[in-house]
């Protein structure tokens, strides 16, 4: 896939007909112009892990040089438009709503969250360890992190899961997306903050694990990706996505690249 840079102006050239979204399936979508789409205070939670443009640009370096250049394929945002939409989630998220904002350790010690600090509150962060050692300038990055951000008012009341460590332990395939974040805590997250028919929403859904998971949990869910090239009328199932993003990453070398990696 060509490279896209996004801007909150100039969002990804996706034709308008593809903007129809329809709930529980995965689907090719530009991530504010879905989170546009949504009534004010429909979702109880939203995870948000966006592409940056800035990170991938620092990339190129050392032996996942062939990854890195895999990743940067994806189509990617810029800073504006990754905190439009965390003005849209925030708009779309019920009263004391949660986003599970993922960051790497750059995001983290710049605190971007704080830019939309006015309508999405920091209540928490849980380190993710993926037990894959990968590049770093000083230490080697082993895994991300994630910021639980909150829609006013800001309340634990509504959090019932109180078992979930702030460091997560989970390996993920990520022969199934190359940002494949960990499901079991993406499961345990959703358990934790919503109930059954509770909408999720994830508008820059990837491989679509948030999906699988809210199914599993009998959850509502709401996503697009722009990397998602079939439309689909039917709910697509996750095994049949994972299958096509295999295919795609070893058509391109992924996989071997991958292999080297690890
Ligand atoms: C970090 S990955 C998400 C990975 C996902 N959390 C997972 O577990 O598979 C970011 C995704 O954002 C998508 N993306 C980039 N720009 C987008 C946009 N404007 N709208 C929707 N998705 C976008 C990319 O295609 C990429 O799949």
């Amino acid at each position: 896939m060509s490279h896209q840079d996004v801007t909150a102006e100039s969002p990804t050239a996706i034709p308008r007909y593809v903007q129809a979204f329809a709930r529980n399936v995965a689907q090719r979508g530009d991530a504010l112009e879905l989170l546009r789409s949504l009534p004010d205070a429909c979702a109880a939670l939203a995870f948000f892990d966006p592409q940056h443009r800035g990170v991938l640009d620092k990339l190129a370096f050392g032996n996942e040089g062939a990854r890195q250049r895999e990743r940067s394929r994806l189509p990617a945002m810029g800073e504006d438009y990754i905190d439009a939409c965390c003005r849209e989630i925030a708009r779309v998220l019920a009263p004391s709503g949660y986003c599970m904002r993922w960051v790497d350790t750059y995001g983290l010690c710049e605190a971007h969250h704080l830019r939309v600090a006015d309508c999405l509150k920091c209540v928490d962060l849980i380190a993710w360890d993926n037990l894959r050692p990968g590049m770093g300038k000083r230490s080697r990055r082993r895994g991300d992190y994630l910021l639980v951000l909150q829609r006013p008012p800001v309340t634990a009341r509504n959090w019932r899961d109180h078992g979930i460590p702030s460091r997560w332990v989970e390996k993920v395939d990520r022969r199934i997306h190359p940002h494949a974040k960990p499901i079991g805590l993406i499961e345990r997250l959703i358990a934790a903050v919503t109930l059954p028919d509770d909408l999720v929403i994830d508008p820059a859904a990837g491989g679509f694990g948030v999906l699988d998971a809210a199914r599993r949990l009998e959850r509502e869910f709401i996503g697009c990706d722009a990397a998602q090239s079939e439309l689909s009328d039917e709910p697509e199932s996750v095994a049949k996505i994972c299958r096509r993003w295999q295919r795609r990453y070893r058509r391109k070398g992924f996989g071997r690249a991958l292999g080297a990696a690890s």
